[in-house]
């Protein structure tokens, strides 16, 4: 039964952790894979992080299972976070949190729901996007359009957009990146946001708004400043959230799907055929990295100590933006890279073709996506002028 199954190439993102591995050029640069380091090249654990794990392994008392939903309490501390601790949607009781194995298991959840209980709906994501969106909503049996987003000139293409998601099918489901385009780094300005909010509004579209980096761009709440927009402008509205990066959990898989409905009423609706849509993929999430957001954003201490870490790793990364920038000066190259500088979160549409992507892994060790795709955090004092230098090389 098996003799006819072919072998395929692995993900694309994920491949590059073992072919990074496998270098031995004592100078190789991980850019590939969107989790954050240090000036070491590390990814630690966050302080915070480990002392709240300190205070469970001590306070635990069972491991059995917590629900479809996951822990009421980390839904409680993940609203606010999302909507603002003053959220008139928050007051209105119209958002519902379900846990999930991370962003990408929210993603999966919201799929199916859009699946079975809006049968015929599109769904429209940016072209570029993250590649596993198109996976997620294909294997979910979703009919997926693109939208234009990045230019030929590797610019932000809001027209485009926008007269696109004009002609998007009244009632369709249009998926936007909160903050920190992955893969692209372009992010809507606050006067972007309203007229996108406009057009949702005029084509009745259902936003799902994907929340992976929040806290990467400008700051937790500038960050969350379209979510909050389409949340109190809007009758529904999808999220998928993610702590995987601002808590730095990536491997404790937690994220959350939440719906934003025009009433209680129906967000329970809703929120029960979430229930059902997380038993049928994997019944309980995972409890650990929940417990460990949610001992953080409960504790006021904690709380401030996972801020100030954020916000260390959000400055890093908008530093060495500008430095990277200012590396390629020397060989005339600043300006035409300048966007890296202008973009926000873990990465950048770098404009590096193909072709220069596989000279920078086969004769330098710079490990980076195909598309040209470059994680900044991989970026670093030691390894800037290297950098500069291998792209002046493949330019
Ligand atoms: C990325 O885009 O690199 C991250 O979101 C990790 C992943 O799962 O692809």
């Amino acid at each position: 039964m098996f003799e006819p199954i072919q072998r395929v190439p692995g993900d694309a993102i994920l491949g590059l952790i073992e072919a990074f591995n496998q270098d031995t050029n004592p100078n190789k640069v991980d850019l590939g894979v969107g989790v954050y380091r240090d000036a070491q090249g590390n990814t630690p654990v966050m302080r915070a992080v480990k002392q709240a794990e300190a205070l469970l392994l001590d306070n635990q008392t069972t491991k059995t299972y917590i629900g479809s939903h996951g822990d009421p309490r980390y839904g409680q501390v993940i609203q606010p976070l999302i909507f603002g601790a003053d959220s008139p949607v928050l007051e209105a009781r119209r958002a519902s949190v379900t846990q999930s194995p991370g962003g990408t298991g929210a993603l999966r959840l919201a799929a199916d729901f859009i699946h079975t209980q809006l049968p015929g709906k599109g769904i429209w994501v940016s072209d570029p996007t993250w590649p596993n969106h198109l996976g997620i909503f294909q294997a979910a049996g979703l009919k997926l359009s693109k939208y234009p987003y990045v230019d030929a000139e590797n610019r932000l293409d809001f027209d485009g957009m926008l007269a696109a998601i004009k002609q998007i099918p009244v009632g369709d489901v249009v998926v936007l990146h909160a903050c920190c385009h992955n893969p692209s780094g372009f992010d809507l300005s606050q006067a972007q946001w309203r007229e996108v909010l406009e057009v949702v509004k005029e084509r009745e579209l259902l936003p799902l708004i994907d929340f992976a980096y929040q806290g990467f761009g400008d700051g937790l709440d500038e960050d969350a400043f379209g979510v909050r927009l389409f949340a109190e402008n809007l009758d529904e509205l999808l999220i998928t959230s993610s702590c995987s990066k601002n808590f730095g959990i990536y491997s404790e898989r937690t994220g959350a799907l939440i719906a934003v409905a025009k009433n209680t009423e129906q967000m329970e609706n809703v929120r029960s055929q979430m229930a059902i849509v997380a038993r049928e993929n994997y019944s309980n999430p995972p409890s650990h990295g929940g417990a460990v957001v949610t001992e953080i954003l409960e504790s006021a201490e904690l709380a401030a100590v996972w801020r100030e870490e954020l916000t260390e790793m959000r400055n890093r990364i908008n530093g060495l933006r500008q430095d990277f920038v200012a590396a390629l000066k020397p060989y005339g190259l600043d300006a035409k890279y300048a966007c890296i500088a202008e973009q926000r979160g873990m990465f950048s549409y770098t404009g590096l073709t193909p072709t220069q992507v596989d000279r920078l892994r086969d004769e330098f060790g710079i490990y980076m996506v195909r598309s040209g795709r470059a994680n900044v955090a991989g970026f670093s004092t030691e390894n800037l002028d290297y950098l500069a230098k291998a792209i002046a090389a493949v330019n």
